[in-house]
């Protein structure tokens, strides 16, 4: 599931592109936030938050697990 995200947040999650927010290492608490506030509209967004109608919070749970383990 994390390679969807690899495209424009970097493989493993790791910043290539500065344009972009690192998602390795982020609390699974505050990741969990972020797609929720992006799916729901509450957080603005230009491409997450169409990206995040297409996860179940099954889904978010585990990608926020696998972020957060991988160290900056
Ligand atoms: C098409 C490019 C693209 C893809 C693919 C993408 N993102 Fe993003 N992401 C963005 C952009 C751009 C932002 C900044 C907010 C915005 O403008 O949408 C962002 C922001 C975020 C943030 C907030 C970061 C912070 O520091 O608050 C999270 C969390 C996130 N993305 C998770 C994901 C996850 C999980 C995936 C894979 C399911 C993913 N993104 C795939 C472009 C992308």
């Amino acid at each position: 599931m994390a390679a969807t995200c690899a495209g424009c947040h970097g493989t493993q999650g790791r910043l290539e592109s500065s344009e972009f927010a690192p998602l390795a290492g982020m609390p699974e608490a505050e990741f969990i936030r972020a797609m929720r506030d992006y799916r729901s509209g509450k957080r603005q967004s230009t491409l997450m938050g169409n990206l995040a109608k297409g996860f179940s919070e099954r889904e978010v749970a585990a990608m926020a697990r696998y972020f957060a383990r991988i160290k900056q």
